[in-house]
């Protein structure tokens, strides 16, 4: 056993998170401000090669146990399936995850899944055409099914799906529900967080775990059976008896940053400790100048020692972070 990232607070970060640009093919108002986010020069991402030996040093010298390519949208970059070729021989048999919003999956997946990808999470928050395209400003829901398509098919199911929970889309969410469960994905509804570019979030207006409930028992009998591994955010209700479930991500007025697993890297290669921590650590120098894998650890491991107790969203002095959720990555 190895050292691992730990913080102030005991937790133990095993579950690594890596944005690898801010570019994205759709502008969700919670998410990015419309005109999209400023493009990270080419040269200030982090390479295919510098996230391999990256993942290979947070593997074997800071116990991760699991990793995940973010955004923006991980697929508008071209050499997504050489990151993901990279971190897999850099670390063989750590599971590879990927969150994107589906576009562009279809002709991709199948070299994904060669490359070394283990699992794929999609976000879609309606079925309703015009609902999609209003809050995702851009008329792009067919695309996003056929990625969903074609990950099934080169077997990377089965699919968690995340949808963010909005006021405009809530009556939605049953037919998401029965649709996800014929489709064999794993649906996710997600409490919005304060991270939108906007600043249209608002506490007493955001639809919350309850309400959602609300919503969803009216159509199906729900059971709750509480959560995968405490480290998950979701927890899950049995549907009409299962075997389906439906998870909720209440990370608002249930928060989990007590049993929170996590460290993440921006595209711009820096230790981020927390999604709501503005704190952020520079490896891509120490990369760039010749450092060593110990010395590369050991200032990853001291990164972690800023992480917040936890988001403070209820607190009356809370700030929001500097950087928008198009920017961390989730
Ligand atoms: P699995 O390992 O498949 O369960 O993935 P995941 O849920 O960790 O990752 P995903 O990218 O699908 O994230 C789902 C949602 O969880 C995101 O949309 C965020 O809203 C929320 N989330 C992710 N990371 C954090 C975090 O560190 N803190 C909080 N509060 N919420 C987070
Ligand atoms: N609050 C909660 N979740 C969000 N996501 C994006 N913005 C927010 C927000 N403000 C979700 C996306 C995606 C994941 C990466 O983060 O829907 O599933
Ligand atoms: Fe962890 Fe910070 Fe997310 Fe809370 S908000 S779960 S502490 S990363």
């Amino acid at each position: 056993d190895v050292p691992g990232l730990v913080d102030r607070f005991g937790r133990v970060a095993h579950d690594l998170r890596i944005s690898i640009t801010s570019a994205c093919s759709l502008r969700c108002t919670y998410c990015m401000p419309a005109e999209g986010l400023p493009v990270i020069p080419r040269d200030e991402l982090l390479s295919a090669g510098e996230i391999g030996r990256l993942v290979g040093i947070a593997v074997h010298e800071l116990g991760v146990r699991e990793v995940r390519f973010t955004g923006g949208e991980p697929l508008t970059r071209g050499d997504l399936v050489e990151i993901v070729r990279r971190s897999a021989e850099a670390a063989p048999g750590t599971p590879l995850a990927l969150t994107t919003n589906g576009i562009g999956l279809d002709k991709r997946a199948e070299a994904l899944r060669d490359a070394g990808l283990s699992r794929v999470n999609v976000s879609l928050d309606t079925l309703d055409r015009e609902h999609f395209a209003r809050l995702t400003r851009r008329d792009r829901l067919p695309a996003v099914l056929a990625g969903i398509a074609g990950a099934h098919r080169a077997g990377l199911g089965p699919l968690k799906v995340n949808a963010v929970l909005m006021r405009q889309t809530l009556h939605d969410a049953p037919a998401l529900l029965e649709w996800a469960i014929e489709h064999g994905c794993r649906l996710r509804f997600i409490e919005q967080m304060p991270l939108d570019a906007d600043e249209a979030w608002r506490r007493e207006h955001m639809v919350d775990a309850e309400e959602l409930l609300a919503v969803l028992g009216a159509r199906f009998a729900l059971t709750p059976v509480g959560r995968e591994d405490p480290a998950a955010p979701a927890e899950e209700w049995l549907v009409d008896g299962g075997p389906a479930t439906v998870g909720i991500i209440a990370s608002v007025t249930r928060p989990f940053c007590g049993a929170c697993d996590r460290t993440r890297l921006t595209a711009e290669g820096s230790v981020r400790s927390c999604l709501f921590g503005d704190d952020e650590t520079d490896l891509r120098g120490l990369l760039r100048a010749g450092a060593g894998d110990d010395e590369i650890a050991e200032v990853w491991r001291a990164a972690m020692w800023a992480k917040k107790a936890g988001h403070g969203i209820d607190d009356v002095d809370f700030v929001r972070p500097v950087r928008t959720m198009g920017g961390i990555g989730g």
